[in-house]
């Protein structure tokens, strides 16, 4: 029998394409293994930023040394990074046997089989950004069995001046949304109680149809009407497309989770403007306050690049102060990245590492004081939990998320996995809090 390993970097898009995968080839018969004891190892790789990348190579490097010595493992490039600079990669390593960009996973299988005997490289490239050849599989096999991802839509089309994700994932496509619904119907069948809807802007969905109408509100609405799904989560919105519609159907459906991931990018509207966000400080934060009428219990979660090119000291305090007037829930920092073929990339202005570390290193340190605050005003709160899985620190204790996205810890077992939980919330940290049940 043949074995395999997944390896998973970046989003959570990429999760759900190894889930996919690994349900392939079990459906073939394969069998998954840790890397040590693989036939091949397939990475799913991102390129976001540099050091991502950087990740990935290095761990390919170290299999290399092994495949030249005993001819295994055989490496499979996939994701993201394949299809940036997977040709120069895989000439650089005999172990990459199948290269594949993120619009051809559909070919990866086959090609896997055929490595096996051949031991040939082989290259699936997305060379239209319009490609696709989709693995048609349900993740049946995902990595947890309470709760899945579902990628409703391929690609972006926003081209934002930093991001690399246009160049990789190619054009915004939505999914049919029968298919959607089939593969969701069939996710809950195989004991899946949660269910994350995807897309680079998932709220996009739809947008691109022509012969047809269909929003992502529509669609989130369609999906929680299945029996037996307990709870519906969406990422990530991107502000444009957030539309109001989202929120009459998000207000008068309990089961679609109050957490929301807005990304702001940068609390300065000049540097919004290069960018090309496509919306200003004071834009993004009407939309805020709309959500939050709308759902005051909501919790919100944003993601913020510091050192942009040109960015001015005053123009990162006003990033600072974004943080404090909105108080999020979780803010996911990263210094800027320069991405080869990005417009930002060849900007006058880039900002010296230097800089760009003590502002991420500044702004993190605002961000744990709000959320510790944050998390330390629902102590003694009453909140339902969805146990997924054990805590990270040793049997006994178990974690699960509440509908605001909090992990909360509390004493249980494995019986409790996938059933929702009533706790009381009884400590907090900036991370996460601490319950005990109420029965
Ligand atoms: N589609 C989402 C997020 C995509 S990428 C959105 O529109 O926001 C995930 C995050 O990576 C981004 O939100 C951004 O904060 C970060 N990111 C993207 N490109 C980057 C770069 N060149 N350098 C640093 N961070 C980057
Ligand atoms: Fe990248 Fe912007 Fe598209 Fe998000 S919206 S994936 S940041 S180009
Ligand atoms: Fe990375 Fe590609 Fe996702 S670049 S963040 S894996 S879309």
């Amino acid at each position: 029998m043949n074995k395999f390993a997944i390896k998973i970097y970046g989003c959570q898009m990429n999760v759900y394409d190894g889930d996919r995968l690994r349900t392939a080839m079990m459906n073939r018969g394969w069998q998954e293994t840790t890397e040590e004891e693989a036939d091949v190892i397939c990475f799913v790789t991102c390129s976001i930023r540099d050091k991502a990348e950087q990740k990935a190579v290095s761990e390919i490097g170290r299999h290399e040394c092994l495949y030249k010595k005993t001819g295994r493992p055989m490496i499979v490039l996939l994701g993201c990074m394949a299809q940036r600079v997977g040709q120069e990669v895989a000439k650089k390593f005999t172990s990459i046997k199948v290269v594949a960009g993120p619009r051809h996973i559909g070919l990866v299988p086959d090609a896997l089989e055929r490595v096996m005997k051949t031991s040939e490289k082989e290259f699936f490239m997305d060379t239209d950004p319009r490609d696709l050849e989709d693995l048609h599989v349900c993740p049946t096999a995902g990595t947890n069995p309470f709760k899945s991802y579902l990628t409703i839509s391929y690609g972006c089309d926003r081209f934002c001046s930093y991001c690399i994700v246009p160049y990789v994932r190619g054009r915004l496509q939505s999914r049919n949304p029968d298919e959607i619904l089939v593969e969701a119907r069939q996710l809950v069948q195989n004991g899946v109680t949660e269910i994350t809807l995807l897309g680079q802007n998932v709220d996009a969905f739809g947008k691109d149809f022509t012969a047809q109408k269909y929003s992502f509100a529509k669609l989130l609405d369609a999906t929680s009407q299945i029996e037996g799904l307990q709870r519906l989560r969406f990422a990530t919105s991107h502000p444009k497309d957030f539309d109001a519609d989202i929120l009459d159907v998000m207000k008068n459906n309990d089961k679609i989770c109050r957490a929301i991931n807005l990304p702001v990018q940068s609390g300065n509207t000049r540097i919004l403007k290069e960018m090309n966000r496509g919306y200003t400080r004071e834009d993004y934060l009407v939309l805020v306050e709309r959500i939050k009428t709308a759902l005051p219990d909501v919790s919100l979660t944003t993601d913020l690049i510091v050192g942009f090119p040109t960015e001015t000291e005053e123009e990162f305090l006003d990033s600072c102060s974004l943080l404090e007037q909105v108080k999020f829930d979780i803010v996911h920092t990263a210094a800027y990245s320069i991405r080869p073929g990005t417009r930002a990339a060849t900007m006058v202005g880039q900002i010296d590492e230097v800089t760009k570390n003590r502002r991420l290193n500044e702004i993190n340190a605002i961000q744990f004081k709000i959320a510790k605050e944050a998390n330390e005003a629902y102590i003694g709160q009453t909140m339902e939990i969805l146990p997924d899985g054990f805590a990270p620190k040793g049997r006994g204790q178990i974690q699960g998320r509440t509908k605001t996205d909090h992990v909360v810890i509390v004493d249980g077992t494995e019986n409790d996995f996938g059933k929702l939980l009533t706790v009381e919330i009884t400590g907090a940290n900036p991370w996460s809090l601490e319950g005990t049940r109420k029965e």
